[in-house]
């Protein structure tokens, strides 16, 4: 298993996690209240909140994670919440999407992909790229910088998000700001992409 899998273990392991609220952040409230429902995907779900959210508010979601404790309390948590049959979570990589036959208008990723290798970057935006539906709808909330040698997330350059989709999508708005995570500050950045 490679490191950020084992890192992200001991984190759930370890007790609670810090993105462990009830609700999506507004980011993803907002987005939803302006789109029609239709099918989703929630890359790095977690603990499912936004999967949740999203199948509370009409739409039928899939969540992926590799964790497999985040997965099995996302699977508990949408059973209490009622909406366990308009989520699907499954325990697999991002980077290895290709047991999905899609089309989704819209996927969210709220933290995942800043912690994926190079190699993983491409692999997830080969598959998102044919996951989503013409005009669909992609939210990603990314940690920028990069911080070499440190443990924690590797967080990406913001013009790397660019470069990662700018030949199959459109970035409508990003919006660059500072995330506080306990006693921690760090740069981070909302992009709203559209598939071409
Ligand atoms: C910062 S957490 C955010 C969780 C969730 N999106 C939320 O907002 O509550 C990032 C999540 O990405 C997951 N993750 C990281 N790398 C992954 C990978 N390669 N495949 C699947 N999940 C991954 C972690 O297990 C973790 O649950």
């Amino acid at each position: 298993m490679d490191e950020t899998y084992q890192r992200f273990a001991e984190r759930y392991a370890a007790g609670p996690v810090p993105w462990d609220n009830p609700e999506p952040p507004p980011e993803v409230v907002a987005l939803t209240a302006v789109l029609p429902p239709g099918r989703a995907l929630d890359l790095g779900c977690g603990y499912g909140r936004t999967s949740i959210y999203l199948a509370q508010h009409g739409w039928l979601v899939d969540g992926v994670d590799f964790i497999a404790q985040a997965i099995t309390a996302a699977r508990q948590r949408a059973e209490t919440a009622g909406v366990a049959d308009r989520v699907t979570f499954y325990e697999a990589s991002v980077a290895e999407l290709g047991f999905l036959p899609g089309r989704y208008q819209l996927a969210v990723d709220v933290g995942c992909l800043h912690a994926l290798t190079e190699s993983q970057r491409l692999a997830y935006r080969d598959e998102l790229t044919r996951l989503l539906e013409p005009g669909a709808t992609y939210l990603l909330f990314a940690r920028l910088g990069t911080r070499q040698g440190e443990e924690g997330p590797r967080g990406m350059e913001e013009t790397a998000v660019h470069t990662l989709f700018t030949a199959d999508f459109v970035l409508d708005k990003s919006e660059i700001g500072l995330t506080h995570v306990e006693d921690k500050s760090w740069q981070s950045g909302w992009f709203w992409f559209r598939r071409r």
